[in-house]
């Protein structure tokens, strides 16, 4: 209850009570120059902020947070910037998803144990909005997302280059030898060239654009970029929004419905959206009850067709994409398929189809119309299933070979990526075209962390022989960034004894994409006597303390979020006993 029994608000609890408790409440606010006005009631706007030097696509967040606190301000709140636990993809070993539920819990935590009435949540790089969101969600008191936009495109030699994208693509052009290093050592001065996440349709992009989608941001936010005016005003116009969802009760739980999902989930198809976006909507749905499959994914998108032409899978960045009319444009083109729940509400106050019905296109290059689709329905991320990922594994079209989509090849298997990745450049690497790279332990329980290494390097004697494409299989993830015939997240994951665990170099695999199917082509009675044979030690030695130990006991498997199972549901804003 953001309201108490006696029809105050939650942070009285705090700043309204009277002698000792409220006055250790209060004086020592005062220490910031608040003046005793700012304890007469009105509601208390938090706003959690994940800025870090260490992630750099989130550290300009404190001047996003300055601009929030003035609409706070502006709207007669009380605005407290906080800060959580920031989680940078360039940096993070092992992998940032490692540490998705543990900001998760940080920010759920850190929220309930304060006064706050509401939360304005700031985040910008991949995992900090999966993070932010599924946190806030476990509280549910009015919270809306802010994320920090992305960067400015990539300018090299001439044309555009994307995050991540480019460094897959122009790091693949030099082992090929079609690029010296001094050029690639160009091109990193020029990717990375203004504030904000990456530009291209990332993760980090993706998840703005799905926060926006589910509702949970203000329309047409996402892809404003990070260093536009039109960003800070925006930041602005939140923090006003925040009060006025104290003021309404307006929850997550009233915005994260079952339509607000599957508006999301066919928003990400049109975009061409990460194959990420699939654990954290599942991991999110989870966390708020609705009750949502991974086959559901598939189910939901059969009529989605991708509309927006950006990198990884087409041309464009992100700063196109806002100057064409970003989201809400792909959002009316939805429902003009019939495809989106119009009624679904949002944090702006009003409901998904008055926020899109006014959306104009001013570059159908950039996003198409469903009638012309940049690629048909179909071709965005697609759950596969059979007898090698009997609980789904998932491949984003959109960025695959098409030759590679119906395949039989020989599998080539790896127990340790780091072994691949040693051997991905030996000219004498038994492969051909039609060779499947196999990478296995890279799942949550197995790596651990689920890490985004499921877009393995193309064999180096494929390269030169001008194979710029193989088909490769893992359980890991692989960046938003990325490309490639990359099937990933298999589940169960080789770690807790799937399938994927008892193939060997050599065997047969199938894919047949249309058909959504993942074969292991090995009899039976094979698979079940090699299941009988003792199981290897694992490659790596099981985490015996601290976060990592604690995050393989309960990490669910991709399918089902990779949340920890105790994390699942949340335990509302009752306010806590007291401290003194
Ligand atoms: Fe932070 Fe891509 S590395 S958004
Ligand atoms: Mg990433």
């Amino acid at each position: 209850m953001s309201e108490q029994r006696d029809g105050t608000r939650r942070s009285a609890a705090w700043f309204g009570a009277e002698g000792r408790n409220g006055m250790i409440h209060r004086s020592w606010m005062r220490n910031q120059g608040l003046g005793p006005e700012v304890f007469d009631g009105r509601p208390v706007i938090g706003i959690a902020s994940s800025w870090s030097e260490l992630t750099p696509c989130n550290a300009h967040l404190r001047d996003v947070a300055d601009y929030v606190k003035r609409g706070v301000w502006q709207a007669g709140g009380l605005p407290l910037e906080f800060p959580v636990m920031s989680l940078g993809e360039t940096l993070m070993r092992p992998t940032t998803m490692l540490f998705r539920n543990l900001m998760a819990m940080e920010v759920e935590e850190t929220i309930r144990a304060n006064p706050l009435d509401g939360v304005v949540l700031l985040s910008g790089c991949d995992k900090t909005t999966p993070a932010m969101l599924m946190g806030a969600a476990s509280v549910d008191l009015p919270a809306l997302m802010v994320t920090g936009g992305p960067m400015l495109n990539g300018k090299f030699q001439g044309r555009d280059i994307g995050s991540g994208t480019d460094v897959w693509r122009l790091s693949e052009e030099v082992r090929a030898g079609r690029m010296d290093a001094a050029d690639l050592a160009e091109a990193e001065g020029c990717m990375s060239r203004s504030r904000g996440h990456c530009m291209t349709m990332g993760t980090a992009s993706t998840m703005a654009c799905v926060a926006e989608a589910l509702g949970m941001q203000l329309s047409g936010s996402a892809a404003i970029p990070a260093v536009d005016a039109r960003r800070y005003a925006l930041a602005q116009a939140a923090g006003r929004r925040a009060v006025a969802l104290v003021e309404e009760d307006l929850r997550p739980s009233k915005v994260l419905t079952r339509d607000a999902f599957e508006n999301a989930i066919r928003a990400n198809a049109a975009l061409g959206g990460s194959t990420n976006a699939v654990v954290h909507l599942l991991a999110l749905a989870g966390r708020v009850g609705v009750p949502l499959s991974l086959a559901e994914f598939d189910a939901l998108t059969t009529e989605v067709p991708v509309l927006v032409d950006l990198m990884p899978s087409g041309r464009f960045l992100m700063e196109d994409f806002y100057y064409a009319g970003g989201l809400p444009v792909v959002l009316r083109e939805l429902d003009g398929m019939g495809l989106l729940h119009r009624e679904a509400v949002t944090v702006g106050g009003r409901d998904m189809a008055t926020e899109t019905d006014g959306a104009r296109c001013w570059n159908r290059e950039v996003i198409r119309t469903a009638g012309e689709p940049f690629r048909p329905a179909g071709e965005g991320t697609v759950v596969l299933r059979g007898s090698l990922a009997p609980d789904g594994a998932v491949l984003k079209v959109s960025a695959a070979s098409p030759e590679l989509l119906k395949h039989r090849g020989q599998a080539l298997v790896y127990d340790r990526v780091e072994d691949y990745i040693a051997d991905a450049d030996d000219p004498e690497l038994p492969v051909t075209a039609s060779t499947v790279i196999v990478v296995r332990n890279a799942g949550p329980r197995g790596y651990p962390g689920f890490p985004e290494v499921g877009n393995v390097p193309v064999p180096k004697v494929l390269l030169e022989a001008g194979v710029n494409d193989v088909l490769r299989i893992s359980d890991a993830r692989m960046s938003g960034t990325g490309y490639g015939s990359c099937v990933l997240h298999v589940a169960p994951e080789a770690a807790v004894g799937g399938p994927l665990a008892l193939v060997r170099t050599g065997d047969w695999i199938e894919i047949d994409v249309a058909a959504r199917r993942l074969d292991l082509d090995v009899d039976r009675e094979e698979l079940a006597a090699r299941a009988r044979e003792p199981r290897p030690a694992p490659v790596d030695a099981p985490p015996t303390r601290g976060w990592a130990k604690l995050y393989v006991e309960h990490v669910t498997q991709a399918n089902e979020g990779a949340d920890l199972d105790f994390l699942v549901g949340g335990s509302g804003d009752a306010v806590p006993r007291h401290s003194h």
